[in-house]
């Protein structure tokens, strides 16, 4: 076979581009390699998101354009994965006529199969649940799949959703929560200790519901899982990790121990993704969020109780049905009240099967877009003046490589999360993986400027 050079195309949360590692750990042990870019490419994977309605029509558009691509070299072949793929399934080798196989999330272990079919000519599509544990076992690769050595690392504890949030696909694309055994996890991170990796970041689309279902049952014992402080401070003992971080925790299962292990665990970062979605309490109950404002920022003030350092961020969403300017004005004032160093903001878009979608109360898209500017200019200023107050500080930085101000800077994140660019001095370079005490010097609107301590 010819198609030996691949290459990954990622859209979506940091759970794809773990996934799309798989698909590149898979692929390297079947023998293909990983190509210098796409117009060198065999072989194409697009790793689809389906949050939003956008999301999913970036597919479309990039299936439209692929036609060239493929017709540039016969024998081509594009698959395409994700939660796109999951969602439409087997519809998409008809409407695409180009497009060689569909994978949808549960099924990354048979790509190098479908990819051997389509070589053949056969086109296929796989988007069975697997409710296994098998499906947690499988090589984890880098993104792009290119050697050398690694500092930082994503690990999968648990997958799924059955929170149902009346807006969100994920349900539908991620199916049931599972949740990996503790000892593999702790053995997975430890193998990455080994290697050199120095932060590791866990994973799960409600990552500190770990393990609830066999904890609730009684069953942890049985399935080897245990409540989320636990497993994070079984981590914290593993020599050679020291930075923990974990995303995206859902406020619903931020619990006292949890809090504990911020203030207790070293290695457990100081900061916190936690997505809050409204200030309203009337939105968050239509959103079946399962929480209040109030129990929300009772969860900060004691996470600031616990750590005076730490950096929250969050998601949001504006222009839910049904949202009033005062609920809007609320959802302004939590992002004050809680202190968001940063966060993530979308207009509502309606996604097919779920429940939001035919609620009435449509937010006209211009007043979705204005609420959505003043929101993300409220953030601007309270970002900004974050990083003004940590002129300063000392710190340490984790570099990644190099800076995009140019050669002359290098960059990396701090233990907040946030991207500290660092001036190189003509003698002492400072390479990818170093973790670096600085002093922090200046604050820009996206990132912080500091020098070597
Ligand atoms: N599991 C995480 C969120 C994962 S999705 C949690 O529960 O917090 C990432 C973000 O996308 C969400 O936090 C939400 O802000 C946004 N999002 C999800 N569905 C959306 C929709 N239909 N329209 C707009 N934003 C959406
Ligand atoms: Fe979606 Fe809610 Fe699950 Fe998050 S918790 S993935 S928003 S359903
Ligand atoms: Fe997108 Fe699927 Fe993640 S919908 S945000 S890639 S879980």
């Amino acid at each position: 076979m010819e198609t030996r050079r691949f290459a990954i195309r990622t859209y979506g949360c940091q759970m794809n581009v773990h996934d799309s590692e798989k698909v590149s750990g898979l692929l390297l042990e079947s023998g293909f390699t990983p190509a210098g870019d796409e117009a060198d490419a065999d072989v194409l994977i697009i790793n689809t998101c389906s949050i939003r309605d956008k999301a999913e029509h970036q597919l479309y558009s990039d299936l439209g354009r692929l036609r060239e691509w493929k017709a540039e070299r016969p024998g081509r072949i594009v698959g395409v994965g994700g939660c796109v793929a999951q969602q439409v399934g087997a519809r998409l080798l008809k409407r695409f006529p180009g497009l060689d196989f569909v994978f949808g999330t549960h099924n990354l272990r048979h790509v190098p199969g479908m990819l051997a079919r389509a070589a053949e000519g056969a086109r296929t599509a796989r988007v069975d649940e697997d409710r296994s544990l098998a499906r947690f076992d499988l090589p984890s690769g880098r993104a792009g799949g290119g050697p050398g050595r690694r500092w930082k690392a994503f690990v999968t504890v648990m997958e799924g959703c059955d929170m149902f949030c009346s807006f969100c696909i994920v349900p539908s694309t991620r199916g049931r929560e599972i949740s990996r055994p503790a000892a593999e996890i702790i053995r997975e991170v430890r193998a990455l200790a080994e290697e050199g990796v120095l932060e590791v970041t866990l994973l799960g689309q409600t990552v500190n519901a770990y393990g609830r279902h066999d904890v609730r049952r009684g069953r942890a014992r049985s399935e080897g899982t245990m409540p989320f402080a636990e497993l994070l401070a079984r981590l914290d003992e593993v020599p050679g990790i020291e930075r923990i971080r974990y995303t995206s925790p859902h406020p619903l299962f931020f619990d006292a121990d949890l809090i504990r292990a911020h203030r207790e665990l070293g290695s457990l970062c100081p900061h916190v993704h936690l997505p809050v979605q409204s200030g309203s309490d009337r939105i968050l109950a239509a959103m079946r969020r399962r929480y209040t404002r109030g129990a929300y920022l009772e969860i900060v003030a004691a996470l600031r109780r616990a750590r005076a350092d730490l950096s929250l961020t969050s998601d949001l969403i504006v222009g839910f049905p049904g949202e009033t300017r005062q609920d809007f004005e609320d959802t302004l004032a939590l992002v004050r009240e809680a202190g968001f160093v940063d966060s993530f903001s979308f207009k509502y878009s309606p996604r097919p099967g779920t429940p939001a979608r035919g609620m009435e109360g449509e937010v006209p898209p211009e007043e979705a877009q204005a609420r959505l500017r003043a929101l993300q200019s409220l953030q601007k200023e309270q970002t900004l003046a974050y990083h003004r107050g940590r002129v300063g500080e000392r710190t340490q930085v984790l570099i990644d490589g190099e800076s995009r101000r140019g050669p002359e800077q290098v960059s990396g994140r701090d233990p907040q999360n946030r991207v500290v660019n660092l001036e190189v001095e003509g003698d002492r370079p400072i390479g990818p993986g170093s973790l670096v005490p600085v002093r922090i010097r200046a604050a820009t609107p996206h990132s912080l400027l500091a020098a070597v301590a």
